[in-house]
């Protein structure tokens, strides 16, 4: 073996076959167990592409129903987890607190977390509760009672009711659904392929999405939707784009939003994205992000030649429809965990212990020495 063996950060490297997720990187496609994402996020809803994620099909009506009905029964937090939420001190990590959440439900519900179960319903419990976790948390927070589950509302519009007591807008309610819709996969993007790491050793699907929540929160990943919004409050005015761009970049700083592993050219997400920013801008009457966006998009292109990612616009999104910045990443794992929970029971049907090598450059001649003979 040597050094040019080596593909960094696994780079090109195709580890495994899936028939969930497909990424056209030259081409700018993505596509969902064959359907294509604009047509999903046009069409579809963020309940109906969680059954085609698992299932491999489009629900039927009555297929749909019951899904939608199953993951409104699945919100209720246990009294063990609420225990542990109240004890969470209120300037914690969200991520952490989902990770910790996730975890303490595996010890509260043993039976969805058999090593190697192909059940999904893991995979519904954890969909579910997620949105109760940080909205009960958010409001704890801020001194206020947890909201009941409201089985009447769909996934989206319980989401946002779990983190305030105000009804959303239609459109707002929109927004989420198609950002849920297209944050749902993506392949195996990091958090995706630690959570298939952890499935291929017949490990637990919960122990599996406790990796891929503590994946997604480093800012290289799932953590950057938040930065963009402190690149823009940075920035300030469109006009001011170029100025703090060129600055960054001759600090060989990452700007946040932009660049992507596998895409060549525009992430089809973030077009998507882009125009919920201006309408949800619109809407809300205020285009500053948008505007801001679309200029920063011009000096990034123009000085590095990059594109905008899934990041580069979520957060206006969300920040319009009144979604803290530090519930951004927490909000990219409740859509996430669908992804995630897909790949997990595709690798217990298709089961193969990943382990990777690593070309070893240490000394390979040493011999021990007593304690007392060291420098
Ligand atoms: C997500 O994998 C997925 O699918 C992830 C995701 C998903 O849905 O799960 O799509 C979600 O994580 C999107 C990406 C969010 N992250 C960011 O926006 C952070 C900023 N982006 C970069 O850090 C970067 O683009 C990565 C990490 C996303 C990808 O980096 P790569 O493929 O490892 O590329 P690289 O680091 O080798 O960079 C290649 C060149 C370098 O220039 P040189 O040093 O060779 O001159 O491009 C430059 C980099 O400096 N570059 C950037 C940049 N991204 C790459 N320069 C400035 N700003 C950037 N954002």
């Amino acid at each position: 073996m040597a050094s040019e063996d080596v593909q960094r950060g696994l780079e090109d490297v195709v580890a495994l076959e899936s028939r969930i997720c497909f990424i056209d990187g030259k081409g700018g496609r993505l596509l969902y167990q064959g359907y294509d994402i604009r047509e999903l996020a046009a069409r579809s809803t963020f309940e109906e592409v969680a059954y085609l994620l698992w299932y491999g099909r489009l629900p039927t009506p009555a297929q749909l129903e019951q899904l939608t009905q199953r993951l409104a029964a699945l919100r209720e937090i246990p009294p063990g987890l609420r225990e542990i939420l109240d004890r969470i001190p209120k300037d914690s990590s969200p991520m952490d607190v989902l990770r910790t959440a996730v975890s303490a439900l595996a010890i509260f519900e043993p039976e969805e977390t058999k090593p190697g179960a192909s059940s999904i319903g893991g995979a519904l419990r954890l969909t579910a509760i997620l949105p109760s976790v940080l909205g009960y948390y958010h409001r704890r927070r801020r001194g206020l009672p947890p909201l009941p589950s409201r089985p009447d509302l769909s996934h989206a519009a319980y989401f946002l009711a779990a983190l305030d007591d105000r009804a959303p807008s239609p459109l707002d309610v929109k927004a989420l659904d198609v950002a849920l819709i297209l944050h749902a996969d993506h392949e195996l993007n990091a958090s995706t392929f630690a959570a298939r790491v952890t499935a291929s050793t017949l490990s637990d699907l919960y122990s599996a999405v406790t990796s891929a929540i503590g994946t997604l929160k480093g800012p290289l990943h799932g953590g950057a939707n938040a930065r963009v919004m402190d690149l823009l409050d940075d920035i300030r005015a469109p006009e001011r784009a170029e100025e703090v761009v060129k600055d960054r970049l001759a600090k060989h700083e990452r700007i946040m939003g932009f660049g992507h592993r596998v895409y060549k050219v525009e992430d089809p997400r973030a077009t998507i994205l882009r125009e919920w920013s201006r309408q949800v801008g619109e809407a809300h009457h205020d285009l500053r992000y948008y505007e801001t966006l679309r200029a920063l998009e011009g000096v990034v292109h123009r000085e590095k030649g990059l594109y905008p990612n899934v990041d580069l616009y979520s957060g206006s999104v969300y920040t319009l429809i009144g979604i803290p910045e530090d519930l951004f990443t927490p909000t990219f794992a409740v859509s996430r965990v669908v992804g995630w929970t897909a790949h997990v029971l595709e690798e217990y049907q298709d089961l193969r212990l990943i382990r990777p090598m690593a070309h070893y450059i240490g000394p390979t001649d040493l011999h021990y020495t007593e304690p007392a003979e060291r420098a």
